[in-house]
């Protein structure tokens, strides 16, 4: 449709031959005068029907590109370079056959495109026996693994044959909740199925990851966790404890003597619709919404527990459950903010225990988050609570 410059200046350079004839011989001026307008006029209606053609495809891309979604920011951009979502595979620096270690290939499991898990959790280097045992099997498995490093040791972890294949984020004193809201958006993740954001006192020799996917795969469970050996755990919540010979559960019965006790009618968390934290394990659009309840100042996510049944993506009392076929043990060692027992009975060690200061805060944020819940409901006219 446009014309490039060449063809104007070639169209001026006629035009002005024309002139120059007209001026060489004045007693055809007349007729010369009739030429150019001819020439000019036909000229004009061709630029006219060429800009009424222009305008007309015009017209119909305004319409077309109206109903066309582009996402925020990228307006400015031609649709097809836009890329919209990451993830957080790491690429070679040049196009070589990799040289890795005969026994780092066997680590990584050849990944299928379509079913690739994230495996995410925070460690510190006083665990790094757990945590190498658990990340070996997720890394074995096929998972992209991201480790964050909450007491800024980042170089010790080199002694591990894995330690090139995960990705490390090392940030002082913060919680799993915090690494996961600031590099885990729903959008650097999308490309993974599943997402596992664990705690690192955890024991995995009777869990198999991929055994787990296709377990919660079949048993439609959009957030889940892998139930408690009970014999070797700290079980703080009885739905977590495992069953023998289940595969999934969804609710617990046992009757608490306060008089709230669980049975079959029950129809709200901590009976049924819930898991704990340590071990939580979200679909993809589960993350997306458990992300979006995440607040940026509550770091603990102490109460976050409760209304992740909101995320649901459907029932909470059927989408949300605890898987028996593949248990972990939870130590419940001392991490974030606690020192070990060495350090405690050093007199000269100067290393405060912060694991009450810790505690307390952790209850201040669940009030802090009850209160900012009932206010949003309060706030949002638009919102209709599905479990009321
Ligand atoms: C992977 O995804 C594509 C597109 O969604 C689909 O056509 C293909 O069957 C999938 N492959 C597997 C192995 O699931
Ligand atoms: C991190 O927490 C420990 C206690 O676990 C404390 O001793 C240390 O001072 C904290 N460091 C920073 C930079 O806040």
């Amino acid at each position: 449709m446009k014309s490039s410059p060449n063809s104007v200046t070639l169209r001026a350079d006629t035009r002005s031959g024309k002139s120059r004839l007209c001026n060489v011989l004045p007693a055809a001026s007349l007729l010369c005068l009739l030429f150019l307008i001819l020439t000019l006029s036909s000229e004009y209606k061709e630029e006219k029907s060429s800009l009424w053609r222009v305008t007309n495809s015009l017209q119909n891309l305004n319409n077309k590109c109206k109903n066309q979604y582009r996402p925020y920011g990228s307006e400015a951009l031609p649709q097809d370079i836009v890329s919209k979502t990451s993830n957080l595979e790491m690429r070679p620096l040049w196009n070589e056959k990799k040289k890795r270690s005969k026994s780092s290939v066997n680590l990584l499991e050849k990944k299928d495109a379509n079913s690739t898990n994230l495996f995410a959790m925070a460690v510190g280097i006083k665990q790094k026996d757990l945590v190498s045992k658990m990340v070996k099997k997720f890394l074995s498995s096929g998972f992209v693994v991201m480790l964050f490093h909450y007491d800024g040791i980042v170089d010790e972890w080199k002694e591990f044959q894995w330690s090139d294949l995960v990705i490390h984020v090392s940030a002082i004193n913060q919680t799993k909740w915090w690494f996961a809201k600031r590099f885990l958006h729903p959008d650097i993740v999308a490309e993974y199925s599943y997402i596992f954001l664990w705690d690192e006192d955890l024991g995995v020799e009777n869990f198999h990851p991929k055994r787990y996917v296709s377990i919660v795969q079949k048993e439609g469970l959009e957030i889940s966790q892998p139930a408690l050996d009970y014999t070797k755990s700290e079980v703080h919540h009885q739905i977590t404890a495992r069953l023998r010979g289940s595969i999934a559960h969804r609710r617990t019965y046992k009757a608490s003597n306060n008089g709230n006790g669980c049975d079959e009618s029950s129809t709200a968390p901590p009976c049924t619709g819930w898991i704990e934290v340590m071990a939580p394990v979200f679909s993809r659009a589960a993350w997306r919404c458990v992300w979006h309840m995440i607040q940026n100042d509550l770091i603990h996510a102490w109460g976050l527990d409760m209304q992740l049944g909101y995320c649901a993506q459907g029932d909470r009392t059927k989408k949300v459950g605890v898987v028996d076929a593949e248990y972990i043990i939870h130590y419940g060692r001392p991490t974030l903010g606690g020192s070990d027992e060495n350090e405690q009975s050093s007199s000269k060690s100067s290393g405060k225990d912060h694991r009450v200061d810790v505690r307390r805060e952790s209850y201040k944020e669940m009030k802090v988050f009850k209160r900012k819940w009932e206010r949003a409901v309060k706030d949002d006219k638009c919102w209709i609570d599905p479990y009321k």
